[in-house]
């Protein structure tokens, strides 16, 4: 293994809610820096947020605010996060910061003496509503891709980075260095990329059309592109230009983790950039990929992002970090639903760790008092439970080092389960009626043996709980968990602890049929006076068939979309009803962009009184679903002509 290990994560756009993919990557981190610790390792873990560039500015236009306030408002919310899912990150770096920007000044200025960035013409498609650029063969039909307006060719004075210079350099030190972008797939895919010729790096950005952003030290008139302002956050926040030896010693064992949607920003751009720097390039540049819901892509448009604060509102901090990490095959997507978290949930951590437990402490405390004296010299019945047991350990440790860490999961879990089958076979509960208690102890002493060292190998998987499972086991608490060493041999139960019982670890989550819910939430409600009693729903009115058949509901496809000027839930949208085309004024601006609407078909009253909004006529209303301050438009599943009745 290496002397150092400096972990990081993306640093996050704070243009929006964290989600469930960055509470990975990040949980992830995590994980990997606490096991690091534990073999010690001198670990540095760095996480931040991204604040400069077009989201963010987008963001603060939607809102009405400041850039300056949209960070500092949104970043908050990822700070919060990362404290309630118990990540210990030493730094937490915000672009937006004097240390940071400091650097990527010194770094431009640098580049341009050098003559390693250059002015010169870009040329390019632009388009006016979406204030983007887009090259021919980005466009669709000859428009926007995005809007499908008309673009206009547009030439204007830009700085560029020669990193065209550097493919044949960088793909040499690709195929030379295996470890540097893993999985091996992922090595392909940015290799593949470089089949093409690749072109040097546009790297600025005019104010008069982007003015949030990192001034250029050798023109005022521009500020720097968002990716090369923040993927020097991984070497301005540990020293870089600053502090040379602890760059260094944290630099050698630089480990990024990204998820597979910025491959070639982090091995393409950056490493050029740092080559240009004289710069080593990072260690490994590790990819994940995707959560997905169910089978879908999560997006805000679909409404189906997974909120990490609502999964661990419900099932905790540990079980949801367990999810995450035994889940997901590093390297490849995976799904998150309802369903498979219980599941996993309920067989894992409830059926198998969490019984075996509460089984073992129990009797221990029932028939021994709590204490299982000097360590037992396990026979030749616990051969088995042993080898599994410490295989883990060593698969654990691999598994680390292959960045394969839901294989060491599992290895784990059969541990467990290895265990729990020692104990129905052993059946301590008959030992325990022998008048001498050696062979009860025996059998105990290995279950509470192979508990020790699996709560030591999950700690940083799920370390609230395992510091409870600890403590009951009499283990003396360690403030950064228990050393990994440690725990390969076997016998490291004190001979003098004493075992607490506790309440269910993880308790089993019932899911109950829907029609169960109502009755028996009805039927137990009088026997809990002490709790508050919902206040039951008013009842509904019901209408005739004839009054539903008075209302038009109609699909319409949405042209265009435009915010109302000072009205900032409003948006004014052009919609196309097959036979007509109307305005209409919807109160979503809070919960799309204009970019998210165009080319939706939705849902629309059509036979509303017209009405005027802030000075606009309406023509009709949009359906959409309501939750809270979230509102989610009701579109169409599939292909259907404009103007199709709905009912
Ligand atoms: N700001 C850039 C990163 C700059 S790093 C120098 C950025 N930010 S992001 O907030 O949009 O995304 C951060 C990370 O979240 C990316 O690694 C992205 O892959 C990850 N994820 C976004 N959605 C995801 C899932 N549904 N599943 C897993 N990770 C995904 O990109």
């Amino acid at each position: 293994m290496n002397n150092s290990f400096y972990v990081t994560t993306p640093i996050y756009y704070v243009n929006d809610k964290p989600h469930i993919g960055h509470a990975y990557t990040t949980i992830l981190a995590d994980v990997l820096a606490r096991y690091h610790r534990l073999l010690d390792e001198p670990t540095w873990f760095l996480t931040g947020t991204d604040e400069h560039g077009q989201k963010v500015q987008e963001a603060a236009d939607r809102n009405g605010i400041t850039p300056q306030e949209q960070c500092d408002r949104t970043v908050g919310n990822f700070q919060e996060l990362w404290k309630r899912l118990g990540i210990t990150h030493d730094d937490f770096i915000r672009t937006t910061e004097e240390r940071h920007k400091t650097i990527v000044r010194a770094v431009l200025q640098d580049l341009w003496n050098k003559g390693e960035i250059y002015a010169a013409d870009y040329e390019g498609w632009y388009c006016v509503p979406c204030e983007r650029f887009y090259t021919e063969k980005d466009l669709v039909d000859g428009a926007c891709p995005e809007c499908r307006r008309p673009v206009k060719k547009l030439v204007e004075k830009s700085y560029f980075f020669r990193m065209g210079k550097y493919q044949s350099w960088l793909i040499g030190h690709i195929e030379q260095n295996p470890d540097f972008i893993r999985p091996a797939h992922r090595r392909q895919e940015t290799l593949g990329f470089l089949r093409q010729p690749l072109n040097d790096l546009c790297i600025s950005r005019p104010k008069a059309r982007l003015a949030w952003g990192i001034e250029l030290p050798f023109d005022p008139d521009y500020v720097c592109y968002v990716w090369f302002d923040a993927l020097l956050n991984y070497v301005s926040a540990i020293g870089y230009g600053s502090d040379d030896a602890r760059f260094r010693k944290w630099w050698s064992g630089s480990c990024h983790l990204i998820g597979k949607d910025i491959l070639t920003t982090h091995t393409v751009y950056w490493p050029t950039m740092l080559k240009a720097m004289g710069v080593e390039p990072p260690r490994t540049v590790f990819a994940h990929g995707w959560w997905l819901s169910g089978r879908e892509k999560m997006s805000k448009s679909l409404g189906n992002v997974v909120n990490p604060m609502d999964t661990i509102g419900r099932y905790g901090v540990d079980a949801f970090r367990y999810f995450l990490l035994a889940e997901m095959t590093l390297g490849g997507d995976a799904s998150f639903t309802e369903a498979a978290f219980i599941n996993r949930y309920n067989s894992d951590l409830a059926n198998d760790l969490g019984n075996l437990a509460s089984r073992v402490i129990k009797m221990v405390c029932r028939f021994l008092d709590g204490r299982l004296g000097a360590p037992v010299t396990p026979g030749p019945e616990e051969h088995g439970l042993v080898a599994v047991t410490q295989q883990a350990v060593t698969a654990m440790k691999e598994h680390l080092e292959g960045m394969q860490l839901e294989r060491g999961i599992a290895d784990v879990l059969a541990a467990v389960r290895e265990a729990n089958r020692y104990f129905d076979k052993q059946a301590p509960w008959i030992l325990a009626k022998h008048e001498d208690k050696t062979e009860l102890r025996r059998a105990l002493s290995a279950c509470a043996e192979c508990l020790r060292v699996v709560s030591g190998l999950l700690h940083p998987v799920m370390p609230g709980k395992m510091d409870e499972l600890r403590a009951a086991l009499g283990l003396a608490a360690a403030p950064a968990g228990p050393h990994l060493a440690g725990l390969g041999v076997w016998g490291g139960l004190a001979a003098d602890a004493v075992m607490q019982d506790i309440p269910p670890l993880f308790p089993r989550i019932e899911v109950p049929k829907p029609e169960t819910v109502a009755v028996d939430s009805a039927a137990a409600a009088p026997a809990k006076p002490e709790k508050k009693a919902k206040a039951a729903p008013a009842p509904m009115e019901l209408i005739e068939i004839a009054d539903f058949a008075k209302v038009s509901l109609r699909t319409a496809k949405i042209l265009a979309a435009e915010p109302v000027p000072e009205a900032d839930r409003l948006l004014k949208l052009q919609i196309d009803l097959g036979a007509e085309k109307r305005q209409v004024v919807a109160g979503i601006a809070k919960s799309y962009t204009p970019e998210q609407l165009v080319g939706k078909t939705v849902v629309v009253v059509a036979n509303l009184k017209p009405a005027v909004l802030r000075g606009v006529e309406s023509q009709g209303m949009l359906l959409a679903a309501k939750s809270g301050k979230e509102l989610r438009l009701i579109t169409v599943d599939g292909e259907i002509p404009p103007g199709s009745s709905v009912g």
